[in-house]
């Protein structure tokens, strides 16, 4: 038997493997030796195939695990045994149950079962698959029970949560007037979420009222309407939680904060306490508008410790970032060091205009992306700016630079770049002036790791441009992507300019032919 075993182990139901093997399912136990060797998720699969089917109905302790796990398991001579007691799974759940730390169950495996034989785990991470019957949730309240004393994390993906259902999870996990419970992390994503929010369940409003340890709350695309968004926020307002981290991402909650007034804040002592916390606010895709913008930065005053804000995807057009500009100048020591405005239907008047109050800023933005924007080559001035003063990394991909764009930027480059990490330039069509104008920057930022200056229509003469310059600048760059310029050559053998160009071992070019990327088989969303 494998020693050493302690926070090794893990019990994988592979939610993904459920889909690509048509519906079949893996339920193994491994460990980390296993994870860290060339045994992929996909051969896992295969071998899953003798595994559990949706409809399973057999005992969960008397499923075979296959010998191609055993292997990594058991000693080579138990494999030869046929009816060694290690081939089932009860005998895996019995040795290292105690040990099993994290764990991802689909919808079939949760049953009244499974919890027996966790009964000696200390579960702390939690992910549940496709529950999506109310069958189900009983099983599970009562394996939430039973590890709510080391349980941290919870996780929902792919679920449909009834009201009911919600108030029996909560319920289970928070005990009315006892605080024994230590979760940090709640997470409910591409799942939906069928609450009456003038009727929430009073189980779901006093777990988020009072678990004073949760620092991480995630609905994520689960069908949130503003009227349930704003129940959660109002609720959150009322308690003493010490959040952290608020994700709403990928829903519909335009109007949410409409009733935020700041007087509600300053009212009682305990309110608002929450917003005092918060670090990481993600409204991404929302279809948030100026008016939502207007509110959020009424809100903000009232967030001085937020570092990071995602408001990508929502038109919040040039008024809205108006918003944000008058919350800027208000705040001039905001900590708001991550701010993404992706694809908000701004113009370059709006974005000179914040770009401009940015400079203005005692601690200064770090990362920011206005990607996707139709901006136009009017906005190369201020960006220059911007990143001759603070920005780290900055995404200006898809803006709509075109060459006389780059001929600005690279005319602008005089100072240098002392903070540039990263930049992504892709997406705008800039021709041979983009190649130009990295040649500039190159040498001048002597920090850059990484250039995104994929298609941009460069012609075969950037390449050589480039490498003159990598050649005779004292930089750091570890990453330069010139894909998708179709004028590069698929078939060239690129294989002279990634021996010459390259950082620890690594090509630092990225080139067409080069671009096939490895995706991991069992990458979760
Ligand atoms: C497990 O393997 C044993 C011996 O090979 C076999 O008798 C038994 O039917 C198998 N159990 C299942 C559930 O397939
Ligand atoms: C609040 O959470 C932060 C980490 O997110 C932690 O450092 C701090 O101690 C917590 N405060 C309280 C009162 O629990
Ligand atoms: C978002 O919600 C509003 C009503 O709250 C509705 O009118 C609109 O169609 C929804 N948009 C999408 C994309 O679902
Ligand atoms: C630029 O934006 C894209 C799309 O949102 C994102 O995936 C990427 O991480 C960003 N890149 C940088 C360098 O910020
Ligand atoms: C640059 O942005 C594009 C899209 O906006 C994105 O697909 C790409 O991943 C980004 N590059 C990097 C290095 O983050």
């Amino acid at each position: 038997m494998a020693e050493n075993v302690q926070e090794m182990i893990h019990l994988v139901a592979l939610g993904r493997c459920c889909l690509s093997c048509g519906g079949l399912i893996l339920l193994t136990v491994w460990n980390h030796q296993l994870i860290g060797n060339s045994f992929t998720g996909k051969s896992i699969c295969k071998t899953a195939e003798v595994a559990l089917r949706p409809t399973f109905s057999g005992r969960i302790r008397s499923i075979n695990v296959s010998d191609n796990i055993l292997r990594y398991i058991c000693h080579e001579e138990h494999m030869s045994c046929q009816k060694c007691v290690c081939k089932e799974l009860s005998f895996h759940f019995q040795t290292f149950g105690p040990y099993l730390r994290c764990l991802r169950l689909l919808n079939v495996l949760c049953v009244t079962e499974t919890s027996e034989l966790l009964m000696t785990s200390k579960l702390q991470s939690l992910v549940l698959r496709w529950i999506r019957s109310e069958k189900h949730v009983e099983p599970l309240c009562k394996l939430l029970i039973q590890t709510r004393d080391t349980l941290t994390s919870l996780e929902f993906i792919h679920c449909k949560l009834s009201s009911s259902s919600i108030s029996a999870i909560c319920a289970s996990l928070h005990e009315k007037g006892i605080h024994t419970t230590g979760m940090q992390r709640f997470c409910i994503k591409t799942s939906s979420i069928e609450i009456d929010p003038l009727a929430a369940p009073s189980a779901f409003v006093s777990f988020l009222m009072s678990v004073r340890t949760l620092h991480s709350l995630h609905f994520c695309d689960s069908n949130l309407d503003r009227h349930i968004a704003r129940m959660v926020f109002s609720t959150l307002l009322d308690s003493s939680s010490n959040l952290s981290s608020l994700d709403l991402s990928e829903n519909n909650i335009s109007g949410w904060l409409s009733t935020f007034s700041c007087r509600s804040v300053v009212g009682s002592l305990s309110s608002g306490k929450f917003l005092q916390s918060l670090c990481k606010l993600n409204l991404r895709g929302n279809e948030l508008d100026r008016y939502d913008a207007e509110n959020l930065a009424h809100a903000l005053l009232h967030m001085p410790g937020l570092e990071s804000l995602d408001l990508s995807g929502n038109p919040i057009e040039d008024s809205g970032i108006r918003s944000l500009i008058s919350y800027f100048t208000k705040n001039l020591d905001s900590r708001l060091a991550d701010l993404d405005l992706e694809n908000c239907e701004l113009s370059c008047c709006g974005v000179i205009e914040f770009l401009d109050t940015l400079s203005m800023l005692e601690k200064p933005i770090k990362f920011l992306s206005v990607a996707d924007n139709a901006l136009g080559s009017e906005v190369a001035e201020a960006i220059v700016n911007s990143i001759t003063v603070s920005i780290e990394s900055l995404n200006i991909s898809g803006v709509g630079l075109g060459p006389l764009g780059f001929l600005a930027l690279g005319r602008k480059l005089e100072k240098g770049l002392k903070k540039l990490l990263s930049i992504n330039i892709s997406k705008n069509r800039g021709g041979l002036e983009t190649a130009r104008f990295m040649s500039k920057l190159i040498p001048l930022a002597p920090k850059l790791i990484s250039i995104d200056a994929s298609y941009n229509l460069m012609p075969p003469e950037a390449l050589l441009m480039l490498c003159e310059s990598l050649r005779t600048a004292k930089c750091d760059l570890k990453r330069l992507d010139m894909t998708g310029n179709s004028c590069i050559s698929h078939e060239a053998d690129h294989s002279s300019l990634h021996r010459e160009f390259q950082h620890n071992g690594e090509p630092i070019f990225v080139l067409p032919s080069s671009s096939v990327s490895h995706v991991p088989y069992d990458d979760d969303p």
